[in-house]
């Protein structure tokens, strides 16, 4: 079985304070599926995500990566294989310096040094951020944050890419560059955003979240014209195809 492809069953999980997040999910993708997970704050969407590479763990069902089921014993082993960028890119950022950030996981992974440096420069260079390379992570721009906490995961080389909002606080050139950059990455991604135009331009199938519940799922363009599904889940059609329709 590829060890692309992700697979959650009967997956529930409320928070320690009793916060119901994820009732009864299932969703299977496969080998270079290109998903959107949609639905409106409070969904669901980070939640599930966090699940994919062990984050969190159930608290009833499975979420299974490839044949490997998502444990506390496998994490080290999933974190090799999903690459995650978080919703918020301060999560993910603490090093000193923008270099050595994106050189901790490879480095981590047991990596020679010379071929971190190559991956970081090459994953710096795909997100535009070659410049920020000295700077500290902490002082940078909400976007800039975002392009290096992406970097920081492609140096990783995953198999498997998960993306909690990529595209949030980017500038047009930069959400352009993003989109251009997670087309090229031709395995598994699986991406959680309000930007159902960019799930329109990126994504093979798309599932929609309500109170913890996937409502559908489908290809963008069959949910995306099924305005009363929209409408009960809290979104409203992407830009390009209300404008495609009026
Ligand atoms: N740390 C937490 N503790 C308690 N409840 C939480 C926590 N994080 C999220 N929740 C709750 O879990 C539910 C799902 O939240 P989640 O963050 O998965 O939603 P989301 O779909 O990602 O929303 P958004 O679009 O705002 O990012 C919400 O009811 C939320 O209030
Ligand atoms: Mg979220």
């Amino acid at each position: 079985m590829s060890h692309h492809l992700v697979e959650a069953r009967g997956l529930s999980f409320a928070y320690p304070d009793g916060t119901p997040a994820l009732r009864d999910v299932s969703c299977r993708f496969t080998h270079g599926e290109s998903v959107g997970i949609v639905g409106a704050n409070g969904a669901g969407k980070s939640t599930l995500l966090l699940h994919l590479n062990g984050l969190l763990l159930p608290a009833s069902g499975e979420v299974r990566i490839g044949e490997l089921p998502v444990t506390a014993g496998t994490r080290a082993q999933i974190h090799r294989t999903v690459g995650y960028v978080f919703q918020d890119a301060d999560d993910q950022l603490f090093m000193p310096t923008v270099e050595e950030d994106a050189a901790f996981g490879p480095l981590n992974m047991g990596l020679p040094a010379e071929e971190v440096r190559v991956r970081v420069r090459a994953a710096l260079e795909a997100v535009g951020a070659t410049h920020l390379a000295g700077r500290a992570p902490y002082r940078l721009s909400g976007g800039e944050k975002r392009a290096v906490a992406i970097a920081g995961v492609l140096a990783m080389s995953p198999s498997i890419l998960v993306l909690d909002e990529p595209s949030a606080g980017l500038d047009p050139a930069a959400r352009r560059r993003l989109i251009a950059l997670l087309r090229s990455f031709t395995h598994t991604k699986v991406i959680a955003t309000h930007d159902l135009d960019l799930v329109l331009d990126l994504c093979t199938r798309v599932l929609v979240m309500r109170d913890g519940q996937v409502q559908a799922d489908g290809s963008p363009a069959a949910i995306f014209v099924d305005t009363e599904l929209l409408c009960r889940c809290g979104l409203e059609p992407p830009l390009s195809s209300a404008k495609a329709s009026g």
